[in-house]
C-alpha cells in the first residue's frame, strides 16, 4: 500500500539529505541516487527507480531483432520487477484519496476494458442533473427575464441540453448503415488446436462471448429491413487473446475482385447522385450499367437475385468469411479455410411482393423479429464451420482461391464443424452498442491469418480508416462495447476522447524506467504467417481471375426449379426498372455465358430479343470441377426449430368460437409459435360461448405479410362481419398469394373462398374444414413448419 501523504505534512530527512533534496527537483539530480530506508517517499522513488534502470546495463533483445528465425520466433520483451511501485507512478500524490480519484492503479490493470457492467446506467431513484451532476430544479422552463420576457443566455441548464441534443448524431456508415444486433456466445464442440492456435478453439465448452450486427449495405440508417440486398453478418469475438471480428455476409461471394474497385460498386449501387434515388435498391441504371461492365460480377449476381437477399429473418440466414483465410497451429503450421456460418433456424426467405409490402407496414421487420425473438427466449443459434485446404489443394483448383468471387464448392471441400453461437440477450442501448460497435477485418488474433486476396487487403486499411471519422478520432476502441476483454497495455497514448488514464512517464520501448514494460509477448504474441513474396511490383490479377462464368452457371443449375423462377422474376424486376435499354441489353448478353435458359427467360420477361453473348475476357475456360452442388440451394437447409417463433394470426370477432381460439393459441405456445388475436379493431369481443376475447391486432394495423400462416375459427355470424370489412379480404387474399398455411374451420370455410382462394387438392397449405376433424390443428402446425406451398404460386399470380 502507498503510504498516505497530507497535504503540509512534512517528512523529516535523516541521513544523505543531499540526496533527499536532489529528489525534490524534477529537473536534475546528484551524482548518486539517494539511499533507500530514509524514509523519505521522494528519496525512496529515486532510489527505486535508480535500482530498476540500472538492471537493464543494456538492451539484451537487440541482437534477436535480425535474421529470419527471429521474425517467426521473436523472443519476448526483457521485465524488470521493480521493487516498488512508486518507480511507475506518475506522481507521489497519487496517495492522496478522494471519490473521484479512487486509489492508485493496481499494478497491470486497465479498468477500461473489461464487461460492459462498469458503465451501465440506471437512472431509477435518482433525482435528474446535467452533465456535471447538478441537480436540475425545474426541467420544464427556461430561464426568462420575467414570466412573459426574454430567455436568457446564463441558462447553462437550458444550452447544455440543448447543444447536447444538436449533436446527437454521428455520421452512418458508409455502407452497411442499416442493421441490428445482439449479444451472445460461441461454444467450441473440441479442441481444435490441431487446426488452429486461436483462443476461442482451445478446448471442449470453451465459451467466448460474442456480438452480431446484421445489415443492409445499400440503404441509409432508416431505410427498410427487406430491400433485396446482401445482408451483413459481423461477429465480434472479445476471447482472451485479444478481439476477433469475422465481418462476412449473408452470400458466400462478392461483386469484385479487387479494393480498387470498391468505391466504384458502392457508387453505383447507391441512390443515384444527382436526385437521391432510389433509396436501398439495386433497381436503377448505375448498378446496372456498372455491374454489367464488370463480368466477374455475375456469380454474385446470381445470390443477390435469389431469395437470399430478401431473408424472412436474419436468423434465417447463413454467414459466409467470403475470403480465404488462414488457420496457424502453434507449430506454425498453416492450412487455408473458408468459414461457414450455418443457421438452427434453416435458411428462410419472403416472396418479392411481401418483401415490398412489408416494407410499407413495417420497416423494421428483421429488426423486430431479431429483438422479439430474444426476448421470448427463443435464442437464435448457428454452427460454426470451415472448409479446411492446403496450399496443394488451392493450386488444383481451377478457380484461384484469392478470388472472393469464386466459392469452394463443398464437393471438393467438405465443411469441418466448430462449435455453435448463441445469441441470447439484446443490446441495453442501440447508440450505443449497435452503432458504435466498430468491426474491422484487421481485428484478428493469433492463429488467423490473412491470404494475399487483394479485395480483403483494402477491407484491412478500410474499416479503421472510416471508423476514424465515424467514431471521430483514434480511440474508438475504448468505447465500452469494442473494447476487448482481453488486457490492453500499450504506449500508444492521447487523442480525442482518451478513456484510459496512464500512470507513469514511460510511453515508449525499449525502456528502462518503466521496467521494460509493458514487453513485446514474443512468440506467444501475434507472428504473421511467413508466407513466402518473391514477385515482381505489379498492377494485374492473376489469370484464373479472368474465368468470370462457371461458377455463376453452377449457382443457377443447383437452385430447384422454384428458386430459378424467382432468380428469373428478380432480374426482369430489376432491368425493368432501367431507363437505358442498352443496359438490359448488355446484362442479358453477359447471362448468355452463365445460362441460355436464364437469359432467354429474362429476355422474354422484358419483350427483348436476345443479344449476342458478351465476349468471355477467357475465350477457353477452365473445366469447372462441380457444376451442380446441392448445398448451394435453400432447400438444403430446412433447419431444425420447426414452427418455433413463425407468427400466426387468429381471426377473431364477436360470435367468434372461444374454445377454437383457446385451443390453437394453446397449441401454439406448445409449438413456440407466435399466435395473435386478429380482429376488425383491437380490444374486447364477445365469443360465442360468452366469453370475452381480446384482440391485440387488427387487420389494419398488421396486414397479412406480418404472418406466417392464418388460422380462422368458426362463429355465429364471425365471418359475415371479416366479410363486410375489405381488409380481412385482403389479408386472406394474401396469406394465399404469398403461399402461406390457411386453416379455416366452420363457417369460415365461406369467407375463405369467398376471398377468391383457389382450392387444389395438391395444395397442402391450405385447410378448408366446413365440419372441422379432430387435429384440424396439429395438421395446421405441420403445413406451418412447410414454411411455404410452392406449389401454389405461378407468375404471374392468378390472385
Ligand atoms: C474492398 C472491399 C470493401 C471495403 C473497402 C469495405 C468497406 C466497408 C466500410 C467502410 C464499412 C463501414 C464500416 C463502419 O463504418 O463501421 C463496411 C462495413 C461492412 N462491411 Fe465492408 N467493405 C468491403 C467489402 C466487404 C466484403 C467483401 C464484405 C463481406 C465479406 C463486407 C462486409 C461488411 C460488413 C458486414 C460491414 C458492416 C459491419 C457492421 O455491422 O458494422 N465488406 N465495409
Amino acid at each position: 500500500m502507498a503510504t498516505s501523504r497530507k497535504p503540509g505534512s512534512k517528512t523529516a530527512p535523516k541521513k544523505n539529505v543531499s540526496g533527499q533534496s536532489s529528489a525534490r527537483n524534477s529537473d536534475s539530480a546528484a551524482a548518486k541516487a539517494p539511499r533507500r530506508g530514509t524514509g523519505d517517499l521522494l528519496a525512496k522513488q529515486a532510489a527505486d527507480v535508480e535500482a530498476t534502470v540500472a538492471a537493464l546495463p543494456f538492451n539484451e533483445n537487440k541482437a534477436a531483432e535480425h535474421g529470419r528465425q527471429q521474425a517467426t520466433m521473436p523472443p519476448e520483451g526483457t521485465e524488470i520487477i521493480p521493487p516498488s511501485p512508486l518507480v511507475s507512478a506518475s506522481t507521489l500524490a497519487e496517495s492522496n484519496e478522494s471519490a473521484k480519484v479512487g486509489t492508485r492503479a493496481d499494478a497491470g490493470a486497465n479498468p477500461t476494458v473489461g464487461s460492459l457492467d462498469r458503465v451501465r446506467v440506471d437512472g431509477s431513484g435518482q433525482r435528474l442533473t446535467t452533465n456535471q451532476g447538478v441537480p436540475v430544479a425545474d426541467n420544464q422552463n427556461s430561464l426568462k427575464a420575467g414570466l412573459r420576457g426574454p430567455a436568457l443566455l446564463k441558462d447553462f441548464i437550458l444550452r447544455e441540453k440543448i447543444t447536447h441534443f444538436d449533436h446527437e448524431r454521428i455520421p452512418e456508415r458508409i455502407v452497411h448503415a442499416r442493421g441490428s444486433a445482439a449479444h451472445g456466445y460461441f461454444e467450441s464442440y473440441k479442441k481444435h488446436t490441431k487446426l488452429t492456435r486461436a483462443a476461442p478453439f482451445q478446448e471442449a465448452g470453451k465459451i467466448t462471448p460474442v456480438f452480431v450486427r446484421f445489415s443492409t449495405v445499400a440503404g441509409e440508417r432508416g431505410s427498410k429491413d427487406t430491400a433485396r440486398d446482401v445482408r451483413g453478418f459481423a461477429v465480434k469475438f472479445y476471447t482472451d487473446e485479444g478481439n476477433w471480428d469475422l465481418v462476412g455476409n449473408n452470400m458466400p461471394v462478392f461483386f469484385i475482385q479487387d479494393a480498387m474497385k470498391f468505391p466504384d460498386l458502392v457508387h453505383a449501387v447507391k441512390p443515384e447522385p444527382h436526385h437521391a434515388m432510389p433509396q436501398a435498391a439495386s433497381a436503377h441504371d448505375t448498378f446496372w450499367d456498372f455491374v454489367s461492365l464488370m463480368p466477374e460480377s455475375t456469380h454474385m449476381l446470381m445470390w443477390l437475385m435469389s431469395d437470399r437477399a430478401i431473408p424472412r429473418s436474419y436468423r434465417m440466414m447463413q454467414g459466409f468469411g467470403v475470403h480465404t483465410f488462414r488457420f496457424v497451429n502453434d507449430q506454425g503450421q498453416s492450412c487455408f479455410v473458408k468459414f461457414h456460418w450455418t443457421p438452427l433456424q434453416g435458411t428462410h426467405a419472403l416472396l418479392w411482393d411481401e418483401a415490398v409490402k412489408i416494407s410499407g407496414c413495417d420497416p423494421d421487420y428483421h429488426r423486430r423479429d431479431l429483438w422479439e425473438a430474444i426476448e421470448a427466449g427463443a435464442y437464435p443459434e448457428w454452427e460454426l464451420g470451415v472448409q479446411v485446404f492446403s496450399e496443394q489443394d488451392a493450386e488444383r483448383f481451377s478457380f484461384d482461391i484469392l478470388d472472393a468471387t469464386k466459392i469452394v464448392p463443398e464437393e471438393l471441400v467438405p465443411i469441418t464443424p466448430l462449435g455453435r453461437m448463441v445469441l441470447n440477450r439484446n443490446p441495453d442501448n442501440f447508440f450505443a452498442e449497435t452503432e458504435q460497435v466498430a468491426f474491422c477485418t484487421a481485428h484478428v488474433i493469433p492463429g488467423i491469418d490473412f491470404t494475399n486476396d487483394p479485395l480483403l487487403a483494402g477491407r484491412i486499411h478500410s474499416y479503421v480508416d472510416t471508423q476514424l471519422s465515424r467514431l471521430g478520432g483514434p480511440n474508438f476502441h475504448e468505447i465500452p462495447i469494442n473494447a476487448p476483454i482481453a488486457p490492453v497495455h500499450n504506449n500508444q497514448r492521447d487523442g480525442l476522447h482518451r478513456q484510459a488514464i496512464h500512470r507513469g512517464k514511460v510511453a515508449y520501448e525499449p525502456n528502462s524506467l518503466g521496467g521494460g514494460c509493458p514487453f513485446q509477448a514474443g512468440a506467444a504474441g501475434f507472428v504473421s504467417f511467413p508466407e513466402p513474396v518473391e514477385q515482381d511490383e505489379v498492377r494485374g490479377k492473376p489469370e484464373k481471375f479472368a474465368e468470370h462464368f462457371n461458377q455463376a452457371a453452377l449457382f443457377f443449375n443447383s437452385q430447384r426449379p422454384v428458386e430459378q423462377a424467382h432468380i428469373v422474376a428478380a432480374f426482369r424486376f430489376e432491368l425493368s426498372k432501367l431507363t437505358v435499354p442498352a443496359i438490359r441489353q448488355r446484362v442479358v448478353s453477359m447471362l448468355r455465358n452463365a445460362s441460355e435458359d436464364l437469359a432467354a427467360q429474362v429476355a422474354d420477361g422484358l419483350g427483348m430479343t436476345l443479344p449476342e453473348p458478351m465476349p468471355r475476357a477467357l475465350p477457353k475456360p477452365p473445366k469447372a470441377e462441380v457444376t451442380s452442388s446441392e448445398a448451394l440451394s435453400m432447400f438444403a437447409l430446412p433447419g431444425q426449430v420447426g414452427v418455433a417463433t413463425r407468427k400466426v394470426a387468429i381471426f377473431v370477432g364477436d360470435g367468434v368460437d372461444g374454445e377454437q381460439v383457446a385451443a390453437a393459441q394453446k397449441a401454439l405456445v406448445k409449438a413456440g409459435a407466435v399466435g395473435r388475436l386478429i380482429g376488425p379493431r383491437v380490444g374486447a369481443f364477445s365469443a360465442a360461448d360468452g366469453s370475452q376475447i381480446d384482440a391485440d391486432a387488427s387487420f389494419e394495423n398488421e396486414p397479412s405479410v406480418l404472418f406466417d400462416g392464418v388460422i380462422l375459427p368458426d362463429g355465429e355470424g364471425t365471418a359475415k362481419a371479416w366479410a363486410r370489412d375489405g381488409r380481412a379480404g385482403e389479408f386472406v387474399k394474401d396469406q394465399f398469394r404469398h403461399l402461406k398455411t390457411i386453416l379455416a374451420l366452420g363457417e369460415a370455410v365461406a369467407f375463405v373462398e369467398g376471398a377468391g382462394v383457389l382450392r387444389d387438392e395438391e395444395d397442402a397449405g391450405l385447410l378448408l374444414h366446413s365440419d372441422p376433424p379432430k387435429g384440424a390443428i396439429a395438421s395446421f402446425l405441420e403445413a406451418l413448419a412447410k414454411h411455404k406451398h410452392f406449389e401454389r404460386e405461378t407468375d404471374p399470380p392468378l390472385l
